[in-house]
Formats: C-alpha cells, structure tokens, sequence
C-alpha cells in the first residue's frame, strides 16, 4: 500500500470535504509547517528586539537567515551566497526587471504562456524605459524540440532579457531551461529562468541551469508558508541585483540587503527547514514518483473526456494541462465557469483558462491526491460536460 493518498490529507487544513486538484496555483502548507511557522512567530513576539537585531538583522552573527539560504541553496544546487528570500515570485521578477539596463529600442523576450502578472510587470518595464515585449507563440500542444528553435528565431540584437518560465502556468509545460540558458546566453541575452512551480516538484541544479537569474515560489511545491520564495543571481549580476524597497542594509548588495528590507514577518522563510524537514520524512524522491505517476494515471483517465495533453509526456510533470475538446473558440469566461461550478456544485478544485482559443483544464497531483480523485473530476465532466463542448 502507498504511503500516499488521501489518508494524508488530515496533514493539511484542506476542506475535508473538497477533492483538492490544484495544488500549483498557490500550494497547501502542512500543519506540521505551519507550527514550526508559529513558533517563529511566537518567539517574534515574545522578544521583538532580540529577534530582529538578531535574527533578522545580516549584520548579526546569530542571523537565521543565512543559514536557512544555505540549506536551500544545497538543495537546489548552488550555495547560500546565491539565494535572497523574497515574499514571492513576483517580486523575484520585478526586482530583476529593475536591474537589466534597458534603453528605447531593446527587447525583453517572453513565451506566450508567460505567467499573467510577470508580462504585466515586463510591460510596464517596457512602459518606463521605451524598450519593447517580444512573445515568442509556442502553439499547443508543444512539440519536444519546437520550443528553443521558436524562442531563438525571436532573439534580435536588441534582446536583452528573455524571461522562460521552468514549468509554464497555463499548460503546464516543462521547458529544457538549461538547454535554452546556454543558446541565449550564447547570443548575449540575459536569462531569468521563472521557476514558479519548480522548486520542490523537480530537481534542481542550478549552478547546472546556468542562467543568469533564477525564482521560484516555496509555498507551492515546497509546502511552505504563503509568502515564501527566493530569488537566485549567479555572481556576475549579483552587484546590480538589489530589493524593490532600499533600506537599512542596501549597502551590504546581493542577498544580505534582502534579509533585512524593513519590519516584516520573516517566519515563513525561517520555517523553510520545516517544509524540507517535512519532504525528507516522506522522502523527497518517494514523493517526486508518486506525484509524477498519479499525474500520468491522470492522463490516461482525461482520455475518457477527450483531454488532450498539452505536452508530451517527456515535458510533462505533476501538474499537467489538457484541452478540452470544443466547437468554439474558448473564452476566459469558460474557465471561469468551469473552475465555478465544479468547486461549487462538486467541491472539486481544479485550475482552468483560456489559452490560444482552447479551454485548459489543468490537474495537479500531491501527495494527499489518489486516482479515486482524478476519476471523480472525469466523472464529472463526463456528465455535466463543459460550456463551449
Ligand atoms: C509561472 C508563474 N510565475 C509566477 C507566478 C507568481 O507567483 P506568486 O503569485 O507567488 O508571485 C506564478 C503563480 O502561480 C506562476 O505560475
């Protein structure tokens, strides 16, 4: 019998009632991390001075932060030098946004399957500094080698910044990031990889990436707490690498000046121990195999409602994305219902959009996940179809 499945699902605050299938839009912390969370927040409390000239502050010796980006660091592969803690991947992107040089004319390069408030955020770069968004269309579903040819045949002399996510939000898409780093650093263009959804889900080596920037959230397949993400810069962009907010330490650069960026909660990322405490009970392969499988059994079961899968299954991970078959173009509208009316006439939970006039449904898998759940959402969609079918 697997260690896994919904029997685990008590771990979580999770409705007990509700099939939960989207763990990627902004994860589920553990009870258990959730605690250690509280405990940081407890001794905040009790002595708020001690704790943040301490704790908080990068000056201090006894600081905890430090330590805490080592070990993630070891387990994403690069060292504690490399990582700043930021609130999320958000902010990770707009803070790289404000340290490339831009001028009239230049070109940050974005895929079409860009996370919402990331092309929002170039825009407005663009906005500001007269440079222009290029979208590279990757059409779906993606063929295994189409995305880096598309993404070079974008590059132009004036790209400066091409922004690839790791594993994509709507489609779910695993892209070869180290391959794509190598071909456009070869062309002089910088390269932050948004690695939103990666950090817990794959294994990272980022030294091995080689990119110039690399985020990605804690607090979705990490399991931390919400507010929790880190914000890699390899050495030769570190200097100009620097928080949104200027504060005490701004002097001190990448990644001491983060640690300190004003009074603010900093437990979630002292509770990142905890989350990979937590992964390491289960063991962090065990996990990867089990979400990985039952997302494979997942795809085999959409069949049933026509599910294509968005990517080949040599680009797929735990969370994958499926067009539903459709006699119209999608709108927005669409997946909103759909999301709508299966949370509220189902209590089952799951990500949808509108991408390239297709209805996406996408489905995660988590260790609190078991097939009976993937079958209850082909049954129900089997049933009630969809708007658009
Ligand atoms: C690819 C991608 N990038 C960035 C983000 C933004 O994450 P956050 O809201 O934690 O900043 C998300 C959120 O789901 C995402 O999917």
């Amino acid at each position: 019998m697997s260690d896994f499945g919904r029997a685990l699902l008590p771990l979580w605050h999770l409705d007990p009632e509700g099939t939960f299938l989207n763990h990627g839009s902004f994860g589920a912390c553990p009870r258990g991390v959730l605690a250690a969370q509280s405990a940081v927040r407890e001794e905040m409390e009790r002595q708020p001075d001690q704790f943040f000239r301490l704790k908080a502050m990068p000056t201090s010796e006894e600081n905890a932060l430090r330590p805490t980006a080592d070990r993630l660091g070891r387990f994403v592969g690069t060292s504690g030098e490399r990582i700043a803690f930021v609130a999320n991947a958000t902010e990770a992107i707009n803070t790289v946004l404000k340290a490339v040089d831009l001028t009239s004319g230049d070109e940050i390069l974005m895929l079409d399957c860009v996370y919402n408030a990331v092309r929002l955020a170039v825009e407005d770069t663009c906005r500001r500094t007269g440079a222009h968004p290029k979208v590279v269309t990757l059409p779906i579903p993606i063929a295994t080698n189409d995305a880096v040819e598309r993404i070079m045949q974008a590059v132009g002399p004036r790209t400066r910044l091409a922004i690839i996510d790791h594993i994509a939000s709507p489609t779910a898409v695993v892209f070869p990031v180290a391959e794509m780093t190598t071909a456009l650093k070869a062309k002089g263009v910088r390269v932050l990889i948004d690695g939103a959804h990666a950090l817990g889900q794959l294994a990272l080596d980022l030294e091995a990436v080689g990119a110039d920037w690399y985020t990605a959230n804690a607090h979705k397949w990490l399991y931390a707490p919400k507010g929790c993400a880190f914000l890699y810069a390899a050495a030769h962009v570190a200097q100009r690498t620097l928080p949104l907010s200027v504060s005490h330490y701004h002097d001190l650069g990448f990644p001491h000046a983060f640690d300190y960026v004003g009074t603010r909660d900093v437990s979630a990322f002292l509770s990142v121990p905890a989350a990979l405490d937590f992964m390491a009970g289960f063991d962090v392969d065990a996990i990867r195999r089990y979400i990985n499988e039952l997302a494979r059994e997942g795809s085999l079961l959409m069949r049933d409602v026509g599910g294509e899968p968005v990517a080949p299954e040599a680009m797929s991970c735990a969370m994958r994305a499926y067009a539903l078959p459709q006699r119209r173009c999608a709108e927005p509208a669409d997946a909103a219902a759909l999301r709508h009316d299966l949370w509220y006439q189902h209590r089952i939970q799951i990500a949808s959009s509108a991408f390239q006039g297709k209805l996406l449904c996408r489905l995660s898998a988590q260790i609190y996940n078991e097939r009976s759940d993937f079958e209850r959402v082909v049954d129900v969609l089997q049933r009630r179809g969809w708007a658009g079918r």
